[in-house]
Formats: structure tokens, C-alpha cells, sequence
């Protein structure tokens, strides 16, 4: 079992994505009363890359807790670096934890971020439960239209902080659902929007892993100029497949993560509450 600590932590990220993403509730009860045991192949957290709030600000309660770091990946096209981290004992999630090349970006980008991360204090960043802070700077609605408009990621992160942005179903787990189809099909047939973006199903059993997710619901959140609703959170479901020396494969697909990272894209006008 793991350490009291690290439950309590996986039980705060829990409680605060089902709060602001009432629908991966509402599949893990859909799931359950299937008759599934629910398990996580792991939790994603976004960053900038300033060094006080980077990857490795984030992944250090993690390392703390046993975790250890495993590869890095790039994502070129929307500028990002991430790194994933395992636990000895395999039945606790993955974390993958990605951070923005702000470097990559406009100088005014650039200087929102600062003005976000600057507003943070030190005694924040070095709590233990630093990955369920949530938004710890004011922002105003906007600063996150405009940096939408270079990132969408950026926009994301400015707007919700530090908490898991989504927990993934490991497929694998599942007694009578045998793949990605049958799952997106049953999560179809009960009224959740997938991420069609890159195809339903991201990646193939010839890079070991495949994915899917929903796609974000969108929901009011607080800005310091107003009330707006915005895409939140999504749900993700992995299905990895056996590398040629027999092992499950445990990374990630750049090219697959690329897709789903368009989980929580804004897809109608922004509606003012
Ligand atoms: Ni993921």
C-alpha cells in the first residue's frame, strides 16, 4: 500500500478535479456500476517554466512521496517539455507533468506569465500539497482571451493553476471491456463528448499505447473582471499494449499527448455569465 500521505494527496486530487469536472464522476459511476474496478494510469498536471514553479517544483512533493523520474518528452508544435514519474509500487498512477517554452512565445506572453508566477509566495510553492493549489494569482479574463490567442495551454494554466488537469483510466484494468472502442462506444451511447481531434483513438498497438478522452465541460470560473465559463477539466482512458521483450509499455507518445493536450480548447465563443 501506499504511504498515508501519498493517498491523502491522490485524495485531494480527486476531490478537486471531480468538483470542477463533474463528468469524470459521472463516468466512474457509469463504470462501476458495470461492474469495473476504476484504476488510474496516471494523473497530468501542467506549468510554466519558470524554474521557482517548473517541472520539478511540481514533481518534488511526488519525489518526496517515492516517485522517480522516468523520460522526458517534446512537443514542438505547442512548445512544450514534459517529464514522467512512476512509483515503485505499480498500482499507484503515472504522473506526467508538462511546462510552456514561455521562451518560444511573445514578449507580452511572456510578461503576463511573470506577473502570474510572481505573485505567488515562496511558503506556497514549497507546501506539500503544492499540486492541488489551485490558482494561487489573480487574472483577469482579459489576460487569458489574449493569451489564448497564442496559447491555449497558457490561457488553461493562467485560468485553473495547480491541480491535476486530468486522471487517466488505465483500460487494461477493465473485466469486460476489452478495448478503446468499446469503452469510447459505451461513453458515447451515455452522452459524453469525445475528443475528436487526430481521431477518435490517439496512437496504435504498434506504439503500445492508445488513448482517448472526453472533452473538457465547460464551467464558470471567477476572473478579477467577471464570472466566464471556460473549459475545465478532462477524462482520459489509456489501453497500453506488450513491447516486444513482454513488458507493458509504461511511457508516452509525443505525437498521441500532442492531440489530447486539445482536450481543453475553447470551441464556441466565450458566453459572459
Ligand atoms: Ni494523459
Amino acid at each position: 500500500m501506499a504511504q498515508p500521505q501519498l493517498q491523502e494527496l491522490l485524495e485531494q486530487l480527486w476531490g478537486d478535479y471531480v468538483r470542477v469536472n463533474p463528468q469524470a464522476r459521472a463516468i466512474w459511476n457509469l463504470l462501476e456500476s458495470k461492474g469495473e474496478q476504476v484504476m488510474n494510469d496516471h494523473i497530468a498536471f501542467r506549468t510554466y517554466d519558470d524554474s521557482r514553479i517548473g517541472i520539478n517544483a511540481v514533481a518534488a512533493t511526488f519525489i518526496q512521496l517515492g516517485y522517480e523520474p522516468k523520460d522526458t518528452y517534446a512537443f514542438e508544435q505547442k512548445k512544450l517539455s514534459a517529464r514522467h514519474f512512476e512509483h515503485p509500487d505499480q498500482r499507484m498512477p503515472k504522473v506526467f507533468i508538462s511546462e510552456l517554452q514561455t521562451a518560444e512565445f511573445s514578449d507580452e506572453l511572456r510578461d503576463a506569465v511573470q506577473g502570474l508566477v510572481d505573485q505567488i509566495k515562496d511558503e506556497q510553492i514549497r507546501r506539500w500539497d503544492f499540486p492541488v493549489l489551485g490558482r494561487p494569482w489573480q487574472v483577469s479574463h482579459a489576460t487569458y482571451e489574449r493569451m489564448r490567442q497564442e496559447s491555449e495551454y497558457a490561457a488553461w494554466l493562467a485560468a485553473w493553476g495547480f491541480r491535476a488537469n486530468h486522471f487517466t483510466i488505465l483500460v487494461n484494468a477493465f473485466k469486460s471491456i476489452d478495448s478503446l472502442e468499446q469503452l469510447n462506444e459505451l461513453l458515447q451511447d451515455n452522452g459524453f463528448a469525445l475528443n475528436r481531434s487526430g481521431g477518435d483513438i490517439k496512437g496504435s498497438p504498434e506504439v503500445f499505447l492508445e488513448q482517448s478522452s472526453t472533452l473538457a465541460s465547460e464551467v464558470p470560473v471567477q476572473f478579477s473582471d467577471g464570472t466566464f465559463t471556460i473549459p475545465g477539466c478532462y477524462y482520459e482512458f489509456a489501453r497500453r499494449h506488450t513491447m516486444p521483450d513482454g513488458k507493458l509499455f509504461q511511457g508516452f507518445v509525443a505525437r498521441s499527448a500532442d492531440r489530447i493536450f486539445e482536450s481543453t480548447d475553447k470551441r464556441d465563443r466565450t458566453q459572459e455569465k
